[in-house]
């Protein structure tokens, strides 16, 4: 009996150690392939962080036409100056490291005279059909190298909503004629899909519910 038994302890030692063996060798595998899935990882790891900041994706922002209305244009002056290292904002102002900003509300992006665009810039422009209207400058300054790849501007970004709403109020009076501010009714629920308003409960529900 104890030789029986010992076979199979034997047997199951032996069953064990091919086991370890084959586990061993398939996991020298795994660790191979390890850099294409790290590859991966990050990816989405870019993408979570999106989502995140941006509450939900591209089109998903901060409204910032709203905080416009009560923004306030002489604290945006002050916030201007982590902009002023690299851009004039006063007319006829030289382009630096950036383009001159003067005007720069509802101008199309990428057209200042005399200033050479990154290809990320030139691609975010459309060629000439998007122009910096608040919302694209919103989109642009709250993290200017997520929403334009590829842009030259080395700036991380303005996360507060304010702070832009601010520095926005400030640019738009850098102009000739500022442009008109959003209308308080109507500006939430133009351009941009606001997610979960209620500006058209009627549209969701064609047919009443048995
Ligand atoms: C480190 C330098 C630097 C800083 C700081 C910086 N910018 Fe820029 N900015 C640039 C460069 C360079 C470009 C051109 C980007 C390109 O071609 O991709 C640019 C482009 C822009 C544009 C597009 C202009 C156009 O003509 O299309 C806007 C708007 C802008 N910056 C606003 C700002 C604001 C507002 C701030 C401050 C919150 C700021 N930038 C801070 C360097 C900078």
């Amino acid at each position: 009996m104890n030789s029986y038994v010992n076979m199979g302890v034997g047997a199951f030692l032996g069953t064990v150690f091919v086991l370890m063996s084959v586990s061993i060798a398939s996991e020298g595998i795994f660790h191979s392939e390890a850099p294409e899935k790290e590859g991966f990882t990050i990816v989405a790891e870019e993408g979570t962080a999106e989502a995140g900041a941006g509450g939900g994706g591209e089109a998903a922002e901060v409204d910032i036409k709203p905080l416009l209305l009560k923004a306030d244009a002489s604290a945006g002056a002050a916030v201007f100056k982590k902009c002023a290292s690299c851009h004039t904002a006063e007319k006829g102002g030289p382009n630096k490291v950036g383009p001159n900003l003067w005007g720069v509300v509802n101008r199309p992006v990428a057209s200042h005279e005399g200033f050479s665009y990154s290809a990320g810039m030139k691609t975010f422009s459309e060629g000439g059909k998007v122009n910096w209207d608040y919302d694209h400058l919103s989109f642009f300054i709250e993290a200017p190298k997520k929403h334009v790849p590829g842009t030259a501007m080395g700036f991380a970004g303005l996360k507060k909503p304010d702070e832009r709403a601010n520095l926005i109020a400030w640019l738009r009076e850098q102009a000739d004629s500022p442009a008109p501010l959003p209308d308080a009714a109507g500006g939430a629920a133009e351009g941009q899909v606001a997610p979960a308003t209620e500006s058209k409960p009627a549209e969701g529900q064609p047919a009443p519910a048995q």
